[in-house]
């Protein structure tokens, strides 16, 4: 028997993590394996994942800019979020899609409210404001040291960003929000050690959605 109607039918995972966590390698990775095994996929990002949501991911991580608020900050993210659900993600999951997302919610109660000190509860009700209370079935947490991310990121050949370039307690901060948002909920956010090798963490990665995949009763094949 079907699910009633309205209600997604698809699996939404996402990833989070500090500054060069590699999370965004392992998204893509995990993206090609899911739909080698084939899964109907769509790989987002956040902010970002609409033309208007990109745009304020643009602003969000711009650095010439003026100051941002920490509020500004939430509610330019906030913005961002619940465009990419209705415009995005709700209609892929209704599709029966498997939503690949990097960074969602999570990131906000990290980033937001243990690294720029906003009320938690207040975050986590706009949050659900913003996703109609959306949560992913399934979080993958690449967690590396900070001192270890951010030499990997400011060393990389990408550009930093507003946010990258902030102190490396403010990451400290962020790292800490992770892991307690992690024991609250032990079940959805699955922390992995993104310091090993790449091919380890990939491997990691694999073995733990598709272990998971099997639990969740959903489609295992693409459309036809
Ligand atoms: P990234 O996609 O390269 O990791 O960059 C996105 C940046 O945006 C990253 O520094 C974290 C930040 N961010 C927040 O501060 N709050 C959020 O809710 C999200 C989704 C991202």
């Amino acid at each position: 028997m079907g699910r009633p109607a309205g209600k997604p039918t698809g699996i939404f995972i996402t990833l989070e993590g500090g500054e060069g966590s590699g999370k965004t390698t392992q998204a893509r990775r995990l993206c090609e394996r899911l739909t080698a095994q084939g899964l109907d996929v769509l790989h987002t990002r956040e902010p970002g994942g609409t033309l208007l949501a990109e745009r304020l991911r643009s602003i969000l991580l711009d650095n010439s800019g003026e100051t941002i608020a920490p509020e500004t900050e939430a509610y330019l993210i906030f913005a961002a979020r619940r465009q990419h659900v209705d415009h995005v993600i709700k209609p892929a999951l209704a599709r029966g899609m498997t939503v690949v997302c990097d960074r969602f919610s999570d990131s906000t109660m990290a980033y937001q409210g243990y690294g720029r000190g906003l009320d938690l509860r207040a975050l986590r009700t706009m949050n659900d404001w913003a996703t109609g209370k959306l949560a992913p079935q399934l979080t993958l947490l690449f967690d590396v040291p900070v001192s270890v991310g951010l030499r990997r990121r400011r060393g990389g050949a990408a550009t930093q960003n507003r946010l990258d370039r902030e102190t490396e307690r403010f990451h400290r901060k962020v790292r800490a929000g992770f892991h307690a948002l992690a024991r609250r909920e032990p079940r959805r956010i699955i922390v992995i050690n993104s310091a090993q090798s790449l091919e380890s963490v990939t491997q990691t990665v694999e073995e733990l959605v598709m272990t998971r995949l099997k639990t969740y009763p959903t489609r295992t094949s693409k459309r036809r």
